[in-house]
This record gives structure tokens, C-alpha cells and sequence, in this order.
């Protein structure tokens, strides 16, 4: 696959080939064809890089993962899969048979469509808040965010874990950003004493420190200690100068009233100037949401580009999201909750009481780092981070993939160096019997791994031997 890539990046394939209709050539063309040359060596070398190191991004073909069972989209409700949510959509759109596609512009514009407006204050009571911003993906969302709010001498504080669109938008934005180690109450306080120490703004009350969480950390599937950091925040910054931030796209559809996620559920939606929710993942539509008040709200339509400069979200989307929506209020999204919550209790429980999972475990061959804190937690994500060794996370899907169990193996840079690992993700919609089935097969290549590395030490103790 990837020597398929390669060819397909290779010169005589580009785009740059059908010059051949324009049969006389200026020289600034033929100078613009071969920077584009050298442009596309370039190019190149740095996928062959990648592709040595065992990380070059292949999607895989549709095709491929259409006749397996699903254990790694985002689709953790089966909403998409199943096709619940395409009946719902349907009938969505029977309701208005009318409706215009596209939004014809930016939202400062005509983008703002009734539909659209009634969505974000159907939004906006479902999760508790002031009001809402809908975005066409959670990137997005994140990045209008980021960019605009924090205003010049404000500081971001940050988890070490959050989302790469935090980032972008913290990058574009104007504040100072500062890292803090991720989950780490103590880190935490301590950039807190920090900042207040050195800014006096900060101290005073002027400058806003903002914090920005995650409710379930994407590559790891923890939850930070919530109640500690809040009750940090306000302890060191009591003059209401800091604002939090939740980015619940791994919650939102999960947990709490209807599915109304993290914050909702523990009944701390006050305590979050900032939510985000994406509708990508449980909820199986697409799309992103900012909760917010009404004059943050107004600040990001009058300074975010991408809210500006970009055609308002068109209504298929906006009818899926809804339709998404209303689902998760119903009883089937109640059911789909609950078995969900079952099947990860079931294959954890499967998992952490086979009679290989300690030998695994304490060959360093597999770990999961949230198994310590599994047993007191009420709410479980559906994300299983299986850590390998490093060089194995490909052996281990390719052996899944062929038994027809699709799950991600991810590296860096989606993980830090050194961290990566297969990520299963579990859904409503799978059975008992796959989840025997996929971990029976985990089970087995991780006990040729614990054989394989024995082996290896006995020929080691072998030569050391014979040497002597
Ligand atoms: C925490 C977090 N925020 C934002 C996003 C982006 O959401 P979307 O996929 O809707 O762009 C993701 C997606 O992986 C995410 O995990």
C-alpha cells in the first residue's frame, strides 16, 4: 500500500502531466514545472522517511473495512452503522421537504438559516447553556475558538494530552499558551501559583487565565480529577479571572441526562464557560459545538475567520445533527447507552481475569494505562489504549485486521515517541461473541510475544554460555 502511494506522488502521474494540452510552453511554465519537481522530490523523501519508520498514513481502502467488524470508528452508539440514525435523517427531512441545500453564504451573511438558528437554541437547552455555535466539524469549532477568545496577556493553560485542534487554534490566537502535565493536580497548581506570582494583571484580576481540559482524553481514555481542579482554580484565582474549558467530543451522546455528556452529568455545566461537543463520534453525524454565553458567542461570529470567510454549515449536515439529537433523547439511544456501557464492563472484565493478562502485562508486551483507576469510575470510555512495545502496534492490527477485527494502530505523531499503541474502541453494537472472538486473538498474539521474547532470552543466556 504504501509503495502505491509513492507511485501515485510520482511525477509522471501529477497533475503537472496534462501540460501536453497546452502544446507551447513559456519558459516561466517550464520554470514552474520544475519547482515542482524539486518540490515533489521533496515531498517524497519525506513520505519514504515515514514509510521506513513504520508510520506512513495509508487509509485504508473502504472496501477492506467494510467485511470487518467494527473495532475502531468513533461511531461508538452504532448510530451510523446500524442505520438508525440514516432512518431518523430521513424522516428528518420529510418533516421539511422544502428545505434548501446549501446555506449560499458565510454566516455574517445569508448563512444563518432558520433551520440552523433553531438548531443552535435546540443545541443550547439540550446541554444546559446560554447558547450555542455550531461549526462544521470540531476542529473547526476548536480552532475559531482558541483563536479569538483569549484576548492579548491572557494565558492558556493546558493539559499536555488536548486535541491537535486546541492547538492549531491556540497557535493562530493572541495569548500566551503553558503547558501543564496531563491529569496532574499538583502541575496544575503549580502554573497556577506561577502565573499569579508573575503577572500582576493575573494577581489582580485584570488578565484571564484560561484552562483547557478534555472530558476523555482521545489516545488515553481518561478523565481529568474535576472536582480537585475546580476547586484549584477557584482557591488561586478567586477573583474570577480564569475560564474553563471542556472539550467533550469523546463524551458527548455517552453519559448524563439524554446523553447530554461530562459536564451535564456531574451537574457542573456553571463551572464551564466553554464547552465544545463535536457530533462526529457518538452521535455518528459530523460537526462541532460551542457553549457558550451570548457575548462570546457574538465575539467568535465577529472575529473568527473561519466563521467568517467560510459558507455556513449546508442543511443536510445540520438535519443529520438533529436527527442525532433527537435519537439520543429516545429510548433507543437510552438502550444504546446502556449496552455500550455493558460490552465495555464485559470486555474489560473478560480482559483483566484471563489467566495469560498478568504474564502479558508484566512482559511489557501489553498495558492499559487507565486498568488502575477502571474499578472506581462510574462512567467508562469506550477507547481501549492497548500500549505495546515499540515496533509491535503494527504486528498486533495487521493480526487483527486478518481476522477480520478493524482497529487503528496509532503512532507518533499522534502520540508522543515512544507511546504507541493499537487503539480499540468498543460500540453498542458489538456482540459478545466478537469481543470473545478479538480478544482471543489479542490473547494469542500476545502469548507468541511473551514466548518469542523468552526465547530470545534464553539464546541470549545460550551465547553468553558458550562465550564463557
Ligand atoms: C478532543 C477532540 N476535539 C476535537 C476533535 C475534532 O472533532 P471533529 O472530528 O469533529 O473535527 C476531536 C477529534 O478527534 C477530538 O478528539
Amino acid at each position: 500500500m504504501p509503495a502505491s502511494i509513492l507511485k501515485s506522488l510520482s511525477v509522471g502521474d501529477s497533475p503537472l502531466s496534462c501540460t501536453q494540452t497546452h502544446p507551447v510552453r513559456t519558459i516561466s511554465q517550464s520554470h514552474s514545472r520544475g519547482r515542482e519537481i524539486i518540490l515533489t522530490q521533496k515531498l517524497r523523501e519525506q513520505l519514504h522517511s515515514r514509510e521506513e519508520q513504520d508510520r506512513l498514513i495509508t487509509p485504508a481502502h473502504p472496501k477492506t473495512i467494510s467485511h470487518m467488524a467494527d473495532f475502531g470508528s468513533n461511531d461508538t452508539l452504532s448510530f451510523s452503522s446500524s442505520g438508525v440514525l440514516r432512518t431518523a435523517f430521513l424522516k428528518e427531512l420529510e418533516r421539511h421537504p422544502n428545505f434548501t441545500l446549501g446555506s449560499r453564504s458565510t454566516r455574517i451573511f445569508e448563512g444563518t438559516t432558520q433551520y440552523l438558528t433553531d438548531l443552535e437554541e435546540y443545541l443550547a437547552h439540550f446541554h444546559g447553556a446560554e447558547s450555542a455555535l455550531f461549526f462544521n466539524s470540531g476542529f473547526d469549532a476548536n480552532v475559531a475558538l482558541w483563536s479569538t477568545v483569549p484576548q492579548p496577556g491572557d494565558v492558556v493553560l493546558y493539559d499536555q494530552y488536548v486535541h491537535a485542534s486546541i492547538h492549531e487554534g491556540m497557535r493562530r490566537g493572541r495569548a500566551e499558551t503553558q503547558m501543564f502535565p496531563h491529569n496532574d493536580c499538583a502541575g496544575l497548581q503549580q502554573c497556577l501559583l506561577n502565573l499569579r506570582e508573575k503577572h500582576p494583571g493575573i494577581a489582580e484580576g485584570n488578565q484571564t487565565v484560561f484552562i483547557a481540559l478534555e472530558s476523555v482524553y482521545s489516545m488515553d481514555a481518561d478523565s481529568p480529577p474535576i472536582h480537585r481542579m475546580i476547586q484549584l482554580v477557584k482557591e488561586i484565582l478567586p477573583r474570577g479571572n480564569a475560564v474553563l474549558s471542556i472539550d467533550e467530543a469523546h463524551s458527548n451522546g455517552l453519559l448524563g441526562p439524554n446523553g447530554s455528556g461530562y459536564a451535564c452529568s456531574l451537574g457542573l455545566e456553571k463551572e464551564f464557560a466553554l464547552r465544545l461537543h463535536t457530533c462526529g463520534k457518538g452521535l455518528g453525524a459530523t460537526g462541532g459545538v460551542i457553549l457558550a454565553n451570548k457575548i462570546i458567542r457574538s465575539y467568535i461570529i465577529n472575529y473568527a475567520k473561519n466563521v467568517i470567510f467560510s459558507t455556513g454549515p449546508a442543511f443536510p449536515v445540520l438535519a443529520a445533527v438533529k436527527a442525532g439529537y433527537d435519537l439520543l433523547a429516545s429510548e433507543e439511544g437510552e438502550t444504546r447507552r446502556t449496552r455500550l456501557q455493558q460490552n465495555i464492563s464485559y470486555f474489560h472484565n473478560k480482559l483483566t481475569s484471563h489467566p495469560h493478562w498478568s504474564a502479558i502485562k508484566q512482559n511489557g508486551i501489553l498495558t492499559i494505562p487507565t486498568e488502575g483507576t477502571w474499578a472506581t469510575e462510574s462512567f467508562h470510555a469506550p477507547i481501549i489504549p492497548f500500549n505495546t512495545r515499540d515496533g509491535d502496534a503494527n504486528s498486533l492490527a495487521d493480526r487483527l485486521h486478518q481476522a477480520h477485527y478493524w482497529v487503528n494502530p496509532v503512532h507518533y505523531p499522534l502520540v508522543p515517541k515512544g507511546q504507541e499503541r493499537v487503539r480499540l474502541v468498543l460500540h453498542a453494537d458489538n456482540t459478545e461473541s466478537q469481543i470473545d472472538d478479538i480478544l482471543g486473538v489479542i490473547m494469542q498474539w500476545s502469548m507468541e510475544q511473551v514466548r518469542d521474547s523468552t526465547r530470545f532470552d534464553d539464546t541470549g543466556w545460550m551465547q553468553v554460555a558458550c562465550s564463557i
